[in-house]
């Protein structure tokens, strides 16, 4: 190991301009506009994977955005087969005017490299990209057998590749899974993942008259749909942060004592958390703390409203639309079809008379769960205090990869989570920003897993 450990050493700088490189692309999978952004940048991906020795490398397009693959698969049959999932989309970049540097232009400021993609997803796929390309050069060869499956729609619900995995069965067939898009417990502490939550995504549209009216003229004598619809979202929690769907609870698993053991023993403040945040005081569901919340239980939140006048001054109007997105975060073993359809009944009953209610789902994702005792856990711990230097914390996460659940379900094999970014990186948010010790330790750690994974 000591001679990829001494080439990932010598090699930091041009790993970071590389890495700018591959986050110049702009690959918003949700903008229309950006299609092509993201089939170059797809045809960057898989023309790096070719330029580090990974043979097979393909591009496969689907009905949305494509699928990059390659593979190296000269390990031998006697050692097992990796396949590393991760994403090259990445969110809009909105609001523009907060970012310090334009988004798709990398900068380093401090210990950390700014740009939209560089904690989710890119910087994460890159680490392994570098990973693998230290064994090849210089072993010539990997210690197992190695797949990658990058995407370009994780961040705008998966939605292709379900059937692009269903129906390749064979080629991604393989023994464990490695996700590196999460992230770790706190800047000191590399984590072991074993926990995603589960989503349920939701719009309300909301009519009432049938045109925008006079707010003098008709106010007072119709239903307005902007008030409707708030009393309709404070009517889905109560004051103790309780969601009030009916059967919502139903199928939510209770926490482990050891579980629960196991997260107060983690080093979190809630003073600390709320200070990073700027509020002076930290709310959710009564009788449960921080991480619990997070981590293990079930969440709604609204995502954007909109209706009637946004624009500024004042234009007196009854508004005949109004709308929301609301998503709830699920927890095994709440099933996202059955939510969504507690949801559309609870809306009806609480729909006002004088208002039509439309409610439909937007995407969905089945919450995972893995025994933290796996065999290939276990070499992931090795090679994360290997990397690190530092003993890993096992961790649930807050967030959704709906495509794990998919992956294991037609693939057969367990997922690891390996995730090298950090909760307060502002994914999905202006100045996304990826720790570069992280990157460059989780280079380090990858290297080090895959020696790992050829002894589990
Ligand atoms: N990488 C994130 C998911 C994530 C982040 C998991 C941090 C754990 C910790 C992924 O790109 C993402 O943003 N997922 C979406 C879901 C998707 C269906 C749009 C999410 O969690 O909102
Ligand atoms: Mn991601
Ligand atoms: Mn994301």
């Amino acid at each position: 190991m000591s001679n990829i450990t001494d080439f990932i050493k010598g090699n930091s700088e041009r790993y970071l301009n590389e890495l700018k490189g591959f986050l110049k692309y702009p690959s918003i999978s949700t903008n229309p506009e950006n299609k092509q952004d993201v089939l170059e940048c797809a045809e960057y991906l898989k023309s790096h994977m070719e330029s580090i020795g990974m043979k097979n490398a393909r591009v496969y397009p689907t009905k949305g955005h494509p699928v990059v693959y390659s593979e190296w698969l000269e390990a031998g049959e006697d050692k097992p087969t990796v396949l590393i999932y991760g994403h090259y989309d990445v969110q809009p970049v909105d609001p523009i005017e907060l970012w310090t540097s334009p988004p798709f232009e990398a900068e380093v400021r401090g210990d950390n490299l700014y740009a939209r993609g560089s904690a989710d997803d890119k910087g994460q796929v890159f680490i392994h990209l570098k990973a693998i390309e230290a064994h090849l050069s210089q072993n010539k060869k990997l210690p197992v057998n190695i797949k990658l499956l990058i995407e370009g729609e994780e961040e705008i619900g998966s939605m292709n590749l379900g059937t692009f995995i269903k129906e390749n069965t064979e080629l991604l067939k393989c023994d464990v899974i490695v996700v590196s898009d999460t992230a770790m417990f706190s800047k000191e502490q590399p984590a072991l993942g074993y926990a995603l939550r589960g989503l349920c995504y939701m719009q309300i549209d909301l009519t009432g008259p049938n045109r925008d009216l006079h707010s003098g003229q008709y106010g007072g004598s119709v239903k307005n749909p902007i008030n409707a619809l708030a009393e309709m979202i404070s009517k889905m929690t109560d004051d103790n942060g309780h969601i009030l769907i009916d059967g919502f609870y139903d199928d939510v698993a209770p926490l482990s004592k050891e579980e629960k053991e196991n997260f107060e023993k983690l080093p979190f403040s809630d003073y600390e958390y709320a200070k990073g945040l700027e509020v002076d005081e930290l709310a959710g569901e009564k009788g449960y703390s921080t991480l619990e919340r997070i981590w293990s239980r079930p969440t709604l939140d609204c995502n954007g409203i909109w209706g009637g006048f946004t624009g500024e001054g004042a234009k007196t109007v009854l508004p005949s639309k109004a709308s929301a997105k609301i998503s709830m975060r699920l927890v095994p073993n709440q099933d996202p079809d059955k939510i969504a359809e507690l949801f559309i009944k609870f809306v009806k009953k609480i729909t006002p008379k004088g208002i039509k209610a439309d409610v439909y789902g937007q995407h969905h994702g089945k919450p995972w769960i893995s025994p933290i005792d796996s065999k290939w856990n276990k070499a992931a711990i090795k090679a994360l205090k290997a990397g690190f230097g530092k003993e890993p914390v096992f961790m649930r996460e807050g967030g959704s990869i709906p495509i794990v659940f998919t992956l294991e379900e037609y693939l057969k094999a367990p997922t690891v989570l390996l995730g090298f970014g950090l909760p307060d990186e502002n994914a999905h948010s202006p100045d996304e920003h990826l720790n570069m010790n992280n990157f460059y330790n989780g280079i380090l750690t990858s290297a080090d897993f895959y020696e790992e994974l050829a002894k589990a």
